[in-house]
């Protein structure tokens, strides 16, 4: 049977007989007219069943989501319907069967339902019939078509990687797999296929690719999954220049395909120092202009206790300009936006208004030149609003980057349907985990310092940094990779400083320290996540629309009520024992 698309049809086929199979959506009966809207995976198309047609009783049992196969004849609607792409036309049908029936559905599947997310996720097969849900899946699927096809045609090989794996920590926790066979020892799931895709450049392979299910354990949020996919590569004989300019080809090429977008290559780049100084992150949002200003210099001789005392702790004192629209904001917004920065650990939010009175929290206290000052480098015009945070380096870039965000969408800056990509490079090789108390790795401790800062890698570990590089996409961070340590050396140096012992060295990596000794050549690659990659073309800030069966914030499958209890047997059999 070759089943035709309902979208298929058009004005051209008027007169001409068809053959339809699908679900009914809607049925009206208008004067003992039947008028069904049939669905499939294209989309809608009108059926007609007039009263003196044989099976008019069947026809007024159906109900919605009854399966059905019809036979009628196109014909010319009286009135067209333009939401529709068949609307110009609809079928006559003189011959019915009824293929399956349907228990009453426990939401409507119509594109403006009001379901809770919890219900569409608890039938999610019943959500997937819904147009805006299924045609992501398919702009998932041409955004994967496109990369492979991509991928083979630059000389790529696809080469899947294992999914049973030894833990080797990435930075998030893992999933952890029970043997069976080899009882209290456990496999990992992989957070992505890093180890092994380095291996298969140590192997020989040059140039490697894969579409890559990857696995972390860690707290979610709306752009996040616990298993998510990868667009994942890797190359040798590289530098950071080849990596990127193979990504940028690709995402090129998705652009085009997928959206018919042409982009302008090469795509911008900024330092990570440079991303955080300016938009308090490391991938910043370019949809809307609002950069970070500091005014450090202006205060330096500022008599104000709070601005002089986070002088004293070398502290900085940044602000944003809200142009023109100090009016718009009372004492209790700006209450909230202060109470906004405080979750960024920021101890306040200062403010100005602009006016030939200036007003605002720190009005008074701001001396006339250090005013002038202010309205010079900032080109202050009335009614702009002035919001101050001053606090240590970071908290003050961080606090004020979530706020600008903030604004960017409060006061909707934000320019839609448009894509603002960039590289972020140069990120340091470490960051200082408060947690832990020790520098960790900002990327993976397999990425390649900058030339000039291997010697500084365990004496002066706040100031290395790294061959490494993020894609940001609206704010996002669609993807990232770097280029890899290929000599043992500088990867024991990078375990020490790490302050990885040499046990802990050997017990989780000491397979890869030891392949590295067998000529590994000079190698670089990246990983996007194709996840954020079709949540972004397709206009969705919720990854798991773009997701056929997605877990919830809980890491929870409502449809199949995934993670459950396993019967006791299981647990034997692994050598295991529930605390
Ligand atoms: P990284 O950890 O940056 O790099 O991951 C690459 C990209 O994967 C996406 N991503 C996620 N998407 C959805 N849910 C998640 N929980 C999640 N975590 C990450 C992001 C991210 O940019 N092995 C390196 C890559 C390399 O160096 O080649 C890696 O995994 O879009």
């Amino acid at each position: 049977m070759k089943k035709i698309e309902n979208t298929d049809i058009t004005i051209r086929n008027v007169g001409e007989e068809v053959e339809l199979y699908g679900w009914v959506l809607k049925i009206r009966n208008l004067g003992g007219l039947l008028f069904v809207d049939l669905r499939d995976r294209s989309g809608i198309i009108q059926l007609v069943f007039h009263p003196d047609f044989d099976d008019y009783e069947k026809a007024s049992s159906l109900k919605s989501e009854y399966v059905i196969h019809v036979k009628g004849t196109v014909c010319k609607r009286e009135v067209a319907n333009k939401n529709l792409k068949t609307g110009e036309i609809e079928v006559v049908v003189h011959h019915l069967d009824l293929i399956n029936t349907s228990k009453e559905i426990p939401f409507a599947l119509t594109e403006d339902t009001t379901a809770l997310e919890e219900t569409r996720l608890k039938y999610r097969y019943l959500d997937l019939r819904r147009k805006s849900i299924s045609d992501k899946l398919i702009l998932r699927h041409k955004i994967m078509m496109a990369t492979r096809n991509y991928f083979d045609q630059n000389g790529f090989i696809e080469i899947e990687t294992p999914i049973l794996c030894k833990s080797t920590p990435e930075g998030a926790r893992d999933y952890l797999v029970p043997s069976r066979v080899n009882k209290g020892s456990f496999y990992a799931l992989p957070q992505s296929p890093q180890i092994f895709k380095q291996l298969l450049m140590v192997g020989g392979m040059e140039k490697y690719f894969q579409i890559a299910k990857c696995f972390r354990d860690e707290d979610l949020r709306a752009d996040r999954q616990p298993e998510f996919t990868q667009i994942d590569m890797e190359m040798s004989f590289v530098d950071e220049e080849d990596v990127m300019q193979i990504t940028e080809g690709l995402i090129e090429r998705i652009f085009k395909e997928v959206k018919n977008i042409e982009l302008s290559l090469p795509l911008r780049r900024m330092k990570y120092d440079d991303a955080v100084r300016d938009y308090g992150s490391d991938k910043p949002d370019l949809r809307f202009a609002m950069k970070i200003e500091d005014i450090t210099e202006i205060f330096k001789n500022t008599e104000f206790g709070v601005f002089k005392n986070v002088l004293e702790t070398d502290g900085v004192i940044n602000c944003l300009v809200v142009k023109d629209k100090a009016d718009r904001y009372s004492r209790k917004d700006l209450d909230k936006l202060t109470d906004y920065v405080k979750t960024y650990k920021a101890k306040g939010l200062a403010y100005l208004k602009m006016a030939d009175e200036v007003t605002g929290s720190i009005a008074k206290v701001v001396r006339e030149d250090e005013l002038q000052a202010l309205k010079e480098k900032l080109q202050l015009e009335n009614n702009d609003l002035v919001l101050i945070v001053a606090d240590s380096y970071k908290v003050t870039k961080t606090s004020l980057g979530a706020l600008r965000l903030k604004l960017g969408h409060d006061l909707d800056l934000i320019a839609k349907e448009t894509y603002q990509l960039l590289w972020v490079t140069d990120f340091p090789s470490f960051e200082y985990s408060e947690e832990e108390q020790r520098y960790v790795s900002c990327h993976h401790p397999f990425t390649m310092p900058k030339d000039e800062d291997v010697d500084k890698l365990l004496t002066d570990k706040a100031h290395c940094y790294s061959k490494a590089y993020d894609l940001v996409i609206n704010g996002y961070e669609a993807g990232g990779g770097s280029i890899r340590i290929h000599d043992q050396e500088v990867q024991e140096k990078m375990f020490k400083a790490l302050e990885l012992t040499e046990e802990q060295i050997a017990s989780k990596f000491g397979f890869f320290v030891e392949a590295l000794k067998y000529g590994a050549p000079p190698h670089g690659g990246l990983a996007l996540g194709l996840d954020r990659l079709t949540m972004l073309l397709s206009g969705t800030d919720n990854i798991k629309d773009v997701i056929a069966f997605p877990k919830t914030s809980s890491a929870a499958d409502l449809m199949s009520e995934c993670p459950n209890a396993i019967d006791p047997y299981q647990l034997e059999e692994l050598g295991l024992q529930l605390k």
